[in-house]
């Protein structure tokens, strides 16, 4: 399959009954419609990856900046710092096309946009059962940060908080 094509590009309107479809194949903890519109209105960080014009994948993310104002003191100033944080509050693949880079691609289009920031930090929460995942993020070097419990529903189950960080 790796000769396939497959395209990423920003979510649209037009995506989200597929996108509603996929979260429920891959047993994702569901978002309201009106959410993932919502989403697409105003946020650059909701990719899909296509496959012959099927939404087979995405990622929604959300990136907050900071810039640190210089601090003034009777002995320095201390140069603007821009600090970026993200969540990853999505990623999805849909079975048949696992592992085949396609999660990997996705969150390296998130990743690449943190880069060149001085400082970052990313945030996710994933069920403890969820292995596969937890793989996934940690060839990314999240590291587990504590144990959420009973976090999720349907069913009721623990979240670990996972962190990636840059400083
Ligand atoms: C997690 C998920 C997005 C990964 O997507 P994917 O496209 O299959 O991942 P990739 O092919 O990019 O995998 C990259 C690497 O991650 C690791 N990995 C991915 N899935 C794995 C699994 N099931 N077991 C062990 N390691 C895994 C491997 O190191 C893999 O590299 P390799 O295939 O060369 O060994 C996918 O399994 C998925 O959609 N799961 C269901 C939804 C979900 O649980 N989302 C997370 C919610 S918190």
């Amino acid at each position: 399959m790796s000769k396939l094509k497959f395209l990423y590009r920003k979510a649209r309107l037009k995506d989200v009954r597929d996108i509603k479809r996929i979260e429920s194949d891959c047993g994702l903890s569901p978002w309201s419609v009106k959410d993932y519109e919502q989403e697409i209105g105003k946020n650059p960080d909701f990719i899909i990856c296509e496959f012959e014009e099927k939404i087979i994948g995405f990622i929604l993310a959300r990136l907050i900046t900071h810039i640190e104002y210089p601090i003034k003191n009777n002995k320095s100033t201390f140069l603007n710092k821009e600090i970026i944080e993200a969540e990853i509050l999505n990623i999805s693949v849909m079975k048949e096309f696992r592992r085949n880079n396609i999660g990997l691609n996705l969150m390296k289009l998130i990743l690449d946009k943190l880069e060149s920031y001085d400082e970052y930090s990313i945030i996710l929460d994933v069920r403890v059962s969820n292995n596969a995942a937890i793989k996934f993020y940690q060839i990314f070097n999240f590291e587990i940060i504590s144990r959420r419990k009973d976090l999720y529903s349907n069913p009721v189950e623990d979240g670990y908080f996972m962190k990636l960080e840059k400083n």
